[in-house]
């Protein structure tokens, strides 16, 4: 399919990696430098969505389907009306990603890897102490499943690579696909 003309279309940006990955970090430094392209850009947390859209949801996997689900179709909305959607939840079920991307169309997928010894001895949010202990029961890559992508469109390494190292693969990759006209300069080496 040509990709001549994207650079105004819409288009689902879709991280998925376990928690403390750095999904957000690397979505919230996406978003900044899209934005500063003058382009819509609007991210979709899965830690935010669940305050709200998806408040009062658990993480069963009917639950964590049903939340994917949700935000899956808040960006078909805004990806067909030109914004940038950057979504960042861990979204374990492949299944359930690949019936989002068919349905939007315009999708990219981010796998953010780290290996779980760097996310344990991370454990930002102190979760995997608890979920190691059995004080959390389900917690993704502990004792809930993680199915990782067989052909996203970008796979990073937080553990191997700079935030920003990154975020340029995203961007070089939204290059080729056709979403941007150029790599945004400023996005090197920061
Ligand atoms: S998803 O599975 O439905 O995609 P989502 O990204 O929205 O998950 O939420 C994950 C966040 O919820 C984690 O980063 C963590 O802060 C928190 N959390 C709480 N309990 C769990 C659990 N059992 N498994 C994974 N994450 C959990």
């Amino acid at each position: 399919m040509s990709t001549s003309g994207r650079e105004s279309q819409g288009v689902t940006i879709w991280f998925t990696g376990l928690s403390g990955a750095g999904k957000s970090t690397i979505a919230n430094q996406l978003e900044k430098i899209l934005r500063a392209q003058g382009r819509k850009v609007e991210v979709l947390d899965g830690d935010v969505v669940r305050t709200n859209l998806s408040k009062g949801l658990g993480f069963s996997k009917e639950d964590r389907d049903t939340n994917i689900r949700r935000i899956g179709f808040v960006c078909q909305l805004l990806t067909r009306n030109g914004v940038m959607v950057i979504s960042a939840a861990i979204s374990p079920y492949k299944e359930i990603r690949n019936e989002v991307r068919k349905e939007i169309g315009n999708f990219a997928e981010v796998y953010v890897q780290a290996p779980m010894e760097v996310l344990i001895q991370r454990d930002v949010k102190g979760l995997y102490k608890k979920a190691i202990a059995g004080e959390i029961k389900n917690f993704t890559g502990v004792s809930d499943p993680y199915e990782p992508p067989d052909n996203p469109e970008v796979v990073v390494d937080s553990s191997r690579e700079t935030v920003e190292e990154s975020v340029n693969k995203v961007l070089s990759k939204l290059k080729e696909l056709g979403y941007l006209s150029h790599v945004p300069a400023g996005s090197h080496g920061r």
